[in-house]
């Protein structure tokens, strides 16, 4: 008997267009086929058909949410969440074993990615036993597996990484057999034959892609391939397979597809599929024929509404909120790094700060040098600023003060001036290197020193004492770096705040004159009478108030400086009893008793030569002689110290000698009452005008003289606001002394007259 081999030659659109043409063509593939079987009989029967489109549907199993579009596209899913489509062709394809099973397919396809959301999970090739899988399940596993061994062959192009599938990346093609995870598996691209090279595919773009599988023998290729290019003449996969293993005692497949859609979603379609077994040829692509593949609405909301030719996917408003959103975050997140970034180092600059700019640096590198002025680097706190240490690129130490001050006003001559401090140069000066300026904020930088400041060492028990050759060395040391400021430099220079909290300490014990935050210039031989009265407490001449500073007011600073160093002690102490209370007036009282040593620091010890101990303490009540005319230049003071001259005659008795004023008695008028301190208030306010920077000199809780405990660095004081109520402090503290010690200086003054 013969059997008849049933071939099948479905074109869908064509039979129904064109049904006489097709109706004659099938009668004829008849005749050629049952003449063919005739010569070579076969017990397969074929399979082959194609889909132009998939409007007709026929033939066609759906599954769960697949569906075809009316535009002829069959959709797996659409792009929501948690989708799985199935569609399969209707009749199976038959495994016979007495010839080998072959086949081929063709097809084209369609991820279309939702934008703002992640796409997935990809789309698979199907040969199955059953079309239906109820326990099939989505997402990673494509409506084709679960987690459990099913018995199913898949090509699947795979959007998403699934590490514990092994899978390579988010854009893969590969072979499974019974499970999700891949027999074999490659990033998607194809072989280009015309570049010679592999070029990769997104296959997430919403572009047609084509692709080939193709199995006989043992041998099964998978290839895919953009829509406009030829199939590729390498395969992107080659692998052996033997599917009649795969599917044992099965007689009957099926072919299809199915695609799933998680958290992660895109629209998945089939455009066309060609599908023939054994060595029928298939049909080829028409290009021109696709269906449209609709694009998903994109996000931004003022984007023109799109043309409504296609049928678009809305998207849901939730997504573009939560994107708006998204984006409003991370555009204040990254304005908000830029301005601080931009605010963490802004500099003040000014045109006329342009003949500076050497001396400027940037607030960045001293940022980097104090580690950002982290708290390791803190050496200490003044009444205005705050020292900290800093290493430069260049392995320099330094000292960097900050300043806060509140305006602008005087900081152009204040910066001309630390400018002009640069072009000091005396061993005995502690070297300023430059400032930087930001808005409320003066930077000064100095060089570091290790040994901080002298007050530390003479007034701090945890610190071994100085000796009194090394504090004879400090000594010298200022007194040549105060003969140089007044003398030396090409402008005079007073200092107008000498005193121990000031002079800093190098590695070899060298006193060194640092804070030069008051120093006024001017030309030799011009005065200085203009200058505030600025200075602490203790230190300041009694001039002061109505002659302002001059060199002879610093040479009074120093007198009580000497004093300071040799008895260890601050000028005025309060607590102590009445008759020690204030430093020159105590010493004075030790000499008129013939026991000048007894005045001497007890941490001295013995080692001392008495003589130099004693000349020191008369050259220092000789140069803190309330008579201004009777003080030493700082010369003398030089030669004095260095035994290249006499000290000259005087006694404790001597005129204005140990005598105690406070800032405002001077020795021609003693008494001066508050409300003239206030009326010589225009020379103060002129001078505050022309100095922003006036001093405080004590506060409430500060013992006297005690102003600024500021560490191993400049002392560098600013404070432009209220300048008058600052320099008026003093005044108001001297009023509040003991009416005792004013009318003993009274006494001792008119005793000596
Ligand atoms: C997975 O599917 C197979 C049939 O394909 C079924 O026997 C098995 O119970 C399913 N396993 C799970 C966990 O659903
Ligand atoms: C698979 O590809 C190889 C080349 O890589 C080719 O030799 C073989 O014929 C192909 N097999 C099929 C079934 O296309
Ligand atoms: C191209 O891709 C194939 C398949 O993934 C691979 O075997 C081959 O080495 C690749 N060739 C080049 C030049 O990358
Ligand atoms: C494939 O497997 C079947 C069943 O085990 C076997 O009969 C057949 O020879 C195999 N084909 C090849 C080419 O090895
Ligand atoms: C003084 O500084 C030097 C150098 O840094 C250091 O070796 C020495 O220990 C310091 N002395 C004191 C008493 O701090």
């Amino acid at each position: 008997m013969h059997r008849f081999e049933l071939r099948e030659d479905l074109q869908v659109r064509s039979s129904l267009s064109d049904s006489p043409s097709a109706m004659a063509r099938w009668l004829l593939q008849i005749l050629i086929i049952s003449s063919l079987h005739l010569i070579s009989p076969s017990s397969q029967q074929e399979t082959r058909f194609v889909y132009e489109n998939f409007s007709a549907q026929e033939n066609l199993y759906l599954d769960v949410n697949a569906t075809v579009l009316p535009s002829g596209l069959l959709q797996l899913t659409d792009a929501s969440n948690n989708q799985m489509g199935r569609a399969f062709y209707k009749k199976p394809i038959q495994l016979s074993s007495s010839g080998p099973l072959s086949f081929s397919t063709h097809f084209v396809c369609a991820l279309m990615p939702k934008p703002g959301v992640e796409g997935g999970h990809g789309i698979a090739f199907l040969v199955s036993p059953s079309m239906e899988n109820p326990t099939a399940q989505g997402r990673r596993y494509f409506g084709a597996f679960n987690a459990s061994t099913n018995d199913v062959f898949a090509v699947e192009l795979d959007t998403i990484w699934n590490p514990e599938f092994n899978d390579i990346d988010a854009n893969h093609v590969g072979i499974d057999v019974h499970s999700p995870i891949s027999l074999d598996l490659a990033s998607a691209s194809y072989y280009s034959d015309k570049k010679g090279k592999n070029e990769s595919i997104k296959l997430l773009s919403g572009n047609p892609i084509q692709v080939w599988v193709d199995y006989e023998g043992t041998l099964l290729n998978v290839s895919i391939a953009p829509i406009e290019v030829q199939k590729p003449s390498r395969p992107l996969l080659s692998h052996r397979i033997n599917l009649s293993e795969v599917f044992p005692n099965r007689s009957k497949l099926f072919v299809g597809f199915s695609a799933a859609t998680g958290d992660a979603i895109s629209g998945q379609y089939i455009l066309w599929w060609s599908f023939s077994t054994g060595r029928g040829s298939l049909q080829r692509l028409d290009i021109s024929k696709l269906p449209e593949v609709p694009r998903p609405q994109a996000p931004a909301p003022q984007a023109p509404p799109p043309p409504p030719k296609a049928p678009h996917k809305k998207l849901s408003p939730a997504v573009i909120v939560l994107f708006v959103c998204l984006v409003i975050v991370v555009l204040a997140f990254l304005v908000g790094v830029f301005f601080r970034r931009r605010k963490k180092y802004s500099e003040v600059s000014e045109t006329w700060e342009k003949e500076f700019d050497a001396h400027r640096f940037s607030y960045r590198s001293l940022y980097k040098a104090t580690k950002g002025f982290s708290k390791d680097e803190f050496l200490g706190k003044g009444g205005f600023g705050e020292v900290y240490r800093g290493d430069l690129p260049q392995g320099r130490e330094i000292a960097v003060k900050r300043v806060s001050h509140n305006g602008d006003e005087g900081v152009k001559q204040f910066v001309a001036e630390v400018v002009s401090m640069r072009c000091l140069k005396h061993r005995n000066l502690v070297p300023l290197f430059g400032y930087c300026r930001r808005k409320r904020e003066l930077l000064l930088v100095s060089e570091y020193m290790p040994n901080g400041s002298l007050d530390e060492h003479l007034f701090d028990d945890q610190k071994s004492a100085l000796s009194w050759p090394q504090r004879l060395v400090v000594v010298k040391g200022i007194a040549s770096a105060l003969w140089y400021l007044h003398t030396g430099a090409d402008q005079v220079v007073l200092h107008r705040d000498v005193k121990a909290s000031n002079i800093m300490l190098d590695a070899e014990f060298n006193g060194r004159l640092g804070d030069f935050g008051m120093a006024r210039f001017h030309e030799h031989g011009g005065n200085a009478a203009t200058t505030a009265a600025v200075g602490t407490v203790g230190y300041m001449a009694p001039e002061l108030i109505t002659m302002g500073a001059s060199t002879g007011t610093d040479v009074y600073a120093f007198g009580v400086f000497m004093l300071e160093v040799t008895c260890g002690r601050r000028p005025v102490e309060p607590q102590l009893q009445v008759e020690k209370r204030h430093m020159i007036k105590w010493v004075c009282e030790c000499w008129k008793k013939d026991a000048l040593l007894d005045a001497t620091d007890p941490r001295l010890g013995e080692e001392y030569s008495p003589e130099e101990v004693e000349m020191v303490m008369k050259l220092g009540l000789l140069c803190s002689n309330i008579v201004p005319e009777s003080r030493p230049t700082m010369e003398q003071v030089v030669l004095y110290l260095n035994n290249n001259l006499p000290l000259p005659d005087f006694t404790p008795y001597t005129l204005g000698i140990g005598t105690f004023a406070p800032v405002l008695v001077d020795a021609a008028s003693l008494v001066v009452s508050s409300a003239s301190w206030r009326l010589s208030g225009p020379s103060l306010t002129s001078s505050s005008n022309y100095s922003p920077y006036a001093y405080q000199t004590t506060t409430e809780d500060q013992p006297w003289g005690q102003t600024l405990d500021t560490k191993n660095s400049l002392h560098f004081v600013a404070e432009p606001e209220k300048p008058k109520t600052q320099t008026f402090t003093p005044a108001v503290k001297a009023a509040t002394l003991p009416a005792e010690a004013l009318e003993s200086n009274l006494s001792n003054i008119s005793n000596q007259r």
